[in-house]
């Protein structure tokens, strides 16, 4: 018995000490175009799993059949998930292709676990992996709304989804956000993004909400031509237009954009 033990015990470190030498001499592969090992994912993925089971059995569930939360969770999801998660009408973005391990299409799947560990990976993120920790920007009540939102997203179509969005009212952090990105209009009215309730003035001002944070593709955001900036951003004239997104595509120049390496790059869309 006492054989058995000590040889374990040295197998073990022997064990340790060459992974150890293999990892300190450059042998692991991090490229992200590199997938593990299947053993190595079937581990990753046993200790995530068990890892917010853990710590998402206590949570409290709220009432996500709650239209204003849905609603609410539309305009969130929209403006921060979409370029990783897809949704309706949206099958692909560079993000959701070159990320490993790749966003789970929300779009498809809805809710994978529970409606609790949804919420705790939306508020905490998932370390290594490119989802982020949301709650360090984003009070409890609009992650839940996210929650409600995306348990809804397998059962609803593009046009459907753009509908929420744009009654949505934008997107709403509830505190914490940083102001780095610019959440004025260009023409300085900065009408439409915070500070008006859901579905307020959406008569007078149409697709307004859309214009801003509602294009379906992240790609729209990006592309969209510098000229017409109150598209961008939602500006007075918007209540004319029929959709924000035919708008985007009536114009072939702004489906081509410059990389950082300099190599110019056409969309298909
Ligand atoms: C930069 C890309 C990125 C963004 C933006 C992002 N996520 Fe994620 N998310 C990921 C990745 C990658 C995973 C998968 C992690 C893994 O495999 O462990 C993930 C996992 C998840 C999961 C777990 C899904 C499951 O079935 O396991 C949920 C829920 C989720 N994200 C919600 C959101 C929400 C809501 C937002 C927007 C507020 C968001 N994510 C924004 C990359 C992103």
């Amino acid at each position: 018995m006492k054989k058995t033990i000590t040889t374990l015990v040295v197998a073990g470190a022997v064990g340790s000490a060459a992974i150890l030498a293999g990892a300190y001499s450059g042998l692991i592969n991090v490229g992200a175009d590199d997938p593990h090992y299947p053993a190595v994912h079937a581990f990753l993925s046993m200790a995530r799993d068990r890892s917010i089971e853990a710590r998402s059995k206590d949570i409290e569930i709220p009432n996500l059949d709650d239209e204003a939360l849905i609603r609410g969770g539309a305009g969130n999801y929209n403006a921060m998930c979409v370029g990783c998660h897809l949704a309706p009408g949206v099958e692909q973005t560079e993000l959701s292709q070159a990320l490993y391990p790749a966003p789970p299409n929300l779009a498809k799947i809805g809710i994978d676990a529970s409606p609790a560990s949804t919420f705790w990976v939306i508020k905490h993120g998932i370390k290594a992996t490119g989802m982020p920790a949301w709650g360090k920007s984003m009070g409890d009540e609009y992650i839940w709304g996210m929650v409600a939102f995306i348990s809804q997203l397998p059962k609803i179509g593009a046009t459907q989804y753009q509908a929420l969005v744009a009654a949505s009212g934008g997107h709403q952090h509830g505190g914490g956000e940083s102001q780095t990105h610019n959440h004025e209009s260009l023409d300085g009215s900065n009408s439409d993004h915070h500070g008006h309730a859901a579905g307020d003035e959406s008569g007078r001002r149409g697709m307004a909400a859309v214009d801003h944070h509602g294009r379906s593709a992240p790609e729209a955001d990006h592309h969209s031509s510098s000229s017409n900036g109150d598209d961008h951003h939602g500006g007075s004239n918007s209540s004319s237009k029929g959709s924000s997104a035919s708008d985007h595509h009536a114009e072939p120049a702004s489906n081509t954009h410059t990389h950082a390496d300099g190599k110019e790059h056409v969309h298909d869309s």
